[in-house]
This record gives C-alpha cells, sequence and structure tokens, in this order.
C-alpha cells in the first residue's frame, strides 16, 4: 500500500509547504518518490493561499520550487488518509490533538524534529513575525530532518 505523510504547522505557509517540499525532494533524489507528501495548516488563516514569499524566496535560494503549493487546513479525515503526521512545534501537536478522536489516531502524530533528536520534541520555531535569520534556520533543521526522514522511509 501506498505511503502517506502529512506535514502540519500552523499557518500552512511557512513551515509544513517547506517540509512538503523538502521531503519530496529527498524522496526523489533517494528514488522513492511513490510516497505521497502533503501538507496543511491547524488554522483556516491561509487557506488556498501560496506559501509565504520569504519561504518561496528562501527555498529558491536552494533550488527548491514551493511555489506551486496552496494552503489547506488540517481536518479530521487527515486522520484516516495518512499514514504519518508530523508537526512542527507543541502547540501544532495541541491543535492536532483537539481534532482526534482516539489514542490510536494521535501514534501516527510525531515531531518532525525527533526524526533527529529522538523523543525531545523539539519545535521547529515559527518564523512568521521574525526576520531573514529565521527563515534560513528554518530551512537547515527542516531539510537536515527531511533528508534523514526520507532515507528512514
Ligand atoms: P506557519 O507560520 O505555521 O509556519 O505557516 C505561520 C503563518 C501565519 C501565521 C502564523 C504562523 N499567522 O498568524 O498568520
Amino acid at each position: 500500500m501506498k505511503q502517506r505523510i502529512l506535514m502540519v504547522c500552523l499557518g500552512n505557509i511557512c513551515r509544513s509547504p517547506l517540509a512538503e517540499g523538502l521531503l519530496r525532494h529527498h524522496l526523489q533524489l533517494q528514488g522513492k518518490d511513490h510516497i505521497e507528501v502533503d501538507s496543511a495548516g491547524t488554522s483556516d488563516y491561509h487557506v488556498g493561499e501560496q506559501p509565504d514569499t520569504r519561504t518561496i524566496q528562501n527555498a529558491a535560494t536552494h533550488k527548491v520550487d514551493i511555489s506551486s503549493l496552496r494552503a489547506r487546513q488540517f481536518h479530521a479525515a487527515d486522520f484516516e488518509s495518512f499514514d504519518r503526521i508530523f508537526v512542527m512545534d507543541a502547540s501544532n501537536y495541541q491543535n492536532v490533538s483537539l481534532v482526534s478522536k482516539n489514542t490510536e489516531q494521535m501514534a501516527k502524530v510525531d515531531f518532525l524534529l525527533n526524526v533527529l533528536w529522538e523523543n525531545e520534541n523539539r519545535a521547529v520555531p515559527d518564523p512568521y513575525f521574525g526576520g531573514p535569520d529565521g527563515f534560513e534556520q528554518v530551512f537547515q533543521l527542516v531539510n537536515k530532518a527531511c533528508e534523514v526522514l526520507a532515507a528512514k522511509l
């Protein structure tokens, strides 16, 4: 059966679309492009929008194009459609748990950075209200996590 992975943040315009694009990128490099990747936000703030211009531009400097992605909201059916759900921070985890029906569904959910630092529940910091350095820091963290995750899938 086809594996399906979902990346989740708050707005689905900064961190999770980047994670979607980077996981897809590393899966392609590793010859695993049969695995499906998507992303969603726990909020409806930016539904239908492109990723944040700063995220698109930062990714483009690393030769990754995420400009065709569009934001959508996380919904309960995602627990059925996806095998694994990766959140960026504790607030995303809390928001996803509020939509979940049972512990079996929450067993699919993990912090993305636990791929690099097991059980530490480290956050990919929200770059939205900060400066350009934040976007590069997010890129470095998410890129490393997605490269390692792709190898494990
Ligand atoms: P993201 O960043 O969760 O990484 O997409 C944010 C985007 C928008 C907002 C917050 C975080 N916002 O408050 O509009």
